[in-house]
């Protein structure tokens, strides 16, 4: 596969996008192929410095690593600030931002931001409903007891934080939480819920639900995605069985689901035909997932050779269909990979280039090509 030639491509647009964005994130477009720029007002930041120190690691091009320190140096202040940190996703925002810087420089006030950054995760841990809370404040009315499969991915920053300091606080209180997932959001069929939500009074599981999905007990692609994912990186921390079989049930339902070009749907349970959106983004994910999933796994595991050529098949795929292609000059629009799809029933970037999207399909690249797994664990663990 050309996985070196598609990387490259990637490279030409990110070093128009430097100077396009200036101090600014790409975050989604919205019909046009141009990125709505945010500045630490979203969850999708650290997708546009991870997706910097990437591009240095496989370049180490000078121009794009002083980018890249640009981009991460605002993750602090945004830190100091509490600003638009109410909610879970502070992996994302801190593990590909100063969290990479950490593991790409050995930069120490990179390493001591990240660790501030765990532990305002764990100001979320809900002890009665044994939960991290996804979204908002304390005892809020909604999202009070509410957990989302995303987090799954918010959780390496917790392990990397026991690893690193020595305290089994924050992998014991993330290992709670991963249990809780598997045990409520994963069905037994191998689908999940996006969301559960559970009485903070009692703990009492109530019931599944959806955000982002097509109905409560649909199954919404990059939700399943983001479940491969993670739990193969809770694997990777606790070598923990279960964790790496819900990890490849999770796999199997994501693959035997898909349509033959193997981009995924928004959501399993949606119409499955071409006048649906797709979420190329959920595709890229589970590629990657599988690429993690797949390490674990024995050489003479029955399922290894098809998993891995399913993330081998599902990358070539996204960069025949979805890869926005050609020379800066003619290029369609700003992003790596086209037909992502955000909140397709809220309307917001329903066939549209989604900054999460291109990380992951980045990541992919650099995994298939050169061994670069990204930031959601140290080096050499
Ligand atoms: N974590 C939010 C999303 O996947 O849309």
């Amino acid at each position: 596969m050309n996985w070196n030639e598609w990387i490259e491509q990637t490279l030409d647009i990110t070093r128009t996008n430097i100077s396009r964005f200036q101090t600014r994130f790409p975050h989604v477009s919205q019909g046009d192929g141009k990125y709505q720029l945010v500045e630490h007002t979203d969850w999708t930041e650290g997708f546009w410095s991870g997706i910097l120190w990437l591009s240095y690691e496989y370049s180490r091009d000078e121009t794009i690593r002083q980018a890249a320190e640009a981009a991460t140096a605002s993750f602090q202040d945004r830190l100091t600030r509490r600003s638009h940190l109410e909610h879970h996703d502070i992996g994302f925002l801190y593990l590909l931002s100063t969290g990479a810087q950490w593991i790409v420089e050995q930069d120490e006030a990179a390493r001591k931001s990240t660790l501030e950054a765990a532990d305002l995760l764990l100001t979320r841990w809900r002890p009665t409903a044994r939960i991290l809370q996804a979204w908002g404040p304390e005892g809020d009315e909604i999202n009070g007891g509410r957990i989302i499969i995303d987090c799954l991915m918010n959780l390496p920053l917790l392990y990397w934080a026991s690893q690193q300091t020595g305290d089994p606080e924050y992998a014991d209180i993330a290992r709670i939480h991963a249990e809780q997932s598997q045990r409520f959001l994963v069905r037994g069929d191998g689908s999940s819920y996006h969301t559960f939500y559970f009485d903070t009074a009692t703990g009492d599981a109530v019931r599944g639900g959806t955000h982002q999905g097509y109905r409560d007990g649909s199954t919404w692609t990059r939700g399943q995605a983001w479940g491969i994912y993670g739990f193969a990186l809770s694997y990777r921390y606790f070598r923990e069985a279960s964790f790496l079989d819900t990890s490849k049930r999770l796999a199997r339902y994501f693959i035997d689901h898909l349509p033959a070009d193997l981009i995924a749907y928004w959501d399993f349970d949606a119409p499955q035909n071409e006048s649906e959106p797709r979420d190329s983004s959920a595709s890229a994910i589970a590629a990657c997932g599988v690429l993690e999933l797949v390490e674990h796994l024995p050489a003479d595991d029955p399922d290894r050779a098809d998993l891995l050529a399913f993330a081998e098949r599902a990358v070539a795929s996204l960069a025949k269909h979805c890869f926005s292609g050609g020379t800066n000059e003619a290029r369609e629009g700003e992003g790596f990979l086209r037909h992502g799809s955000y909140y397709v029933r809220g309307g917001i970037a329903t066939d549209d280039y989604v900054i999460w999207g291109d990380y992951f399909y980045l990541e992919a690249l650099m995994r298939l090509g050169h061994g670069i797994p990204g930031y959601w664990y140290e080096r050499g663990r």
